[in-house]
């Protein structure tokens, strides 16, 4: 095969920048020569309290979300922003050169009563909204380069497929829009993206929202609101079934519609009572088949598991165990004691196999 000079000079330019990339197997790294980002939600706390826990972060991530510090019941619970948890996180990772994802702004949870109060009022609902996301995304401009501007406004139980939150309520059903306008203003360097769940099942909830997120999409894109991405969060379940050809194509409608494709959740939930190896088999099995439906996509560029290892986990939190049978969970891609487990390989393996795009 005889290659052009401008082939040529594509390919060495290639080899050049994946020669400059970690050749390490850590998640970051693998994600990174494969033209991907790859990251986990991260805890402040257990970032500062744990050196092993804030160690792994720092190895396997190149992103990081604040599970919990950004919402805005923590930055604002008391009309006066305090960022100072999320500034414990840049502080942390970013000298390592891990970024920071922003979620979220505007959440039907999470939210200080005050302004579950104001954003469901018709005379303080638009402007509440707008000041807080002005507010939030001009404090961290430069720092953030990708938010959650709009989480989990979908409700598949609805005729419109829109979830009555206090800002649907309060603004209307065009509190999307606003919010994504707000955003672009704010910080126009910023990826604006709106996250959601529920949408990997075969039932036909699944089936709603899967059609009801192309519908709002659509409609934002008909209206040029500045939404560049879209969060699929991917809480998995072994309990759900999970057609791997449909979700592709699924997928590839979603991004069809000139957005691109973020993993933004990832975890895989399970209540079986088998050995905890083959429940570990089997969750990697459903991480990899889900992987692999997504990263065929051309546009899907970035993996953040919701947690990096199965001591810090939501749904090992609180004493309320999500198991039936009270052990718990083993949903993410290294186990309570550090050690990676096959769910780490399959993210490995699905980054690998995937199409290439550029690095
Ligand atoms: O900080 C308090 C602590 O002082 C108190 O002792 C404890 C007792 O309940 O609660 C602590 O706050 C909890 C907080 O997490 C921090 O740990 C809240 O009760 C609890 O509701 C909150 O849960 C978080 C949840 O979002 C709601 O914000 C989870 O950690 C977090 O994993 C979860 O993440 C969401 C995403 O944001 C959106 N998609 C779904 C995902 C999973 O539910």
């Amino acid at each position: 095969m005889t290659l052009s000079r401008q082939q040529f000079l594509g390919l060495s330019a290639a080899a050049t920048a994946a020669a400059a990339l970690p050749l390490d197997d850590s998640l970051r790294g693998v994600a990174a020569r494969h033209g991907f980002m790859f990251g986990a939600a991260v805890r402040s706390g257990a970032l500062i309290a744990d050196p092993r826990y804030r160690a792994l972060v720092l190895r396997e991530c190149g992103l990081a979300t604040p599970e919990g510090e950004l919402k805005w019941n923590a930055v604002d619970a008391d009309r006066g922003y305090d960022f100072h948890r999320a500034e414990a996180i840049q502080t942390m990772l970013a000298p390592s050169g891990v970024r920071l994802r922003g979620h979220t702004l505007v959440w039907h949870n999470a939210l200080p009563r005050w302004a579950e109060l104001a954003l469901a009022t018709s005379e303080t609902g638009r402007q509440t909204l707008a000041d807080h996301i002005q507010a939030v995304m001009a404090a961290w401009r430069g720092r953030i380069d990708s938010w959650d501007v709009v989480n989990e406004a979908l409700d598949p139980g609805e005729a419109d497929g829109m979830r009555r939150s206090p800002a649907f309520r309060g603004v209307g059903p065009d509190y999307i829009e606003l919010a994504f306008r707000t955003a672009r203003a704010a910080a126009p360097m910023a990826e604006l993206v709106y996250n959601d769940y529920g949408l990997e099942g075969t039932d036909t909830r699944s089936d709603a929202k899967r059609r009801a997120l192309l519908r709002l999409i659509e409609q934002l894109k008909m209206r040029d609101t500045p939404v560049d991405a879209v969060g699929l969060q991917a809480h998995l379940s072994l309990e759900q079934a999970f057609d791997q050809r449909s979700y592709a194509a699924f997928v590839r409608e979603l991004s069809g519609l000139g957005v691109d494709i973020h993993v933004t959740e990832l975890d895989v939930a399970d209540h079986s009572t088998e050995a905890v190896s083959v429940r570990d088999r089997r969750i990697a099995d459903r991480t990899e088949r889900f992987l692999d439906a997504v990263l065929d996509t051309p546009r899907a560029r970035s993996i953040v598991t919701w947690g990096l290892t199965d001591l810090y986990s939501w749904l090992n939190d609180w004493g309320r165990y999500y198991r039936r049978d009270l052990t718990p969970a083993r949903a993410l891609p290294f186990d309570a004691s550090y050690r990676p487990k096959p769910m780490a390989d399959a993210i490995r393996r699905a980054m690998r196999g995937a199409p290439a795009r550029a690095v």
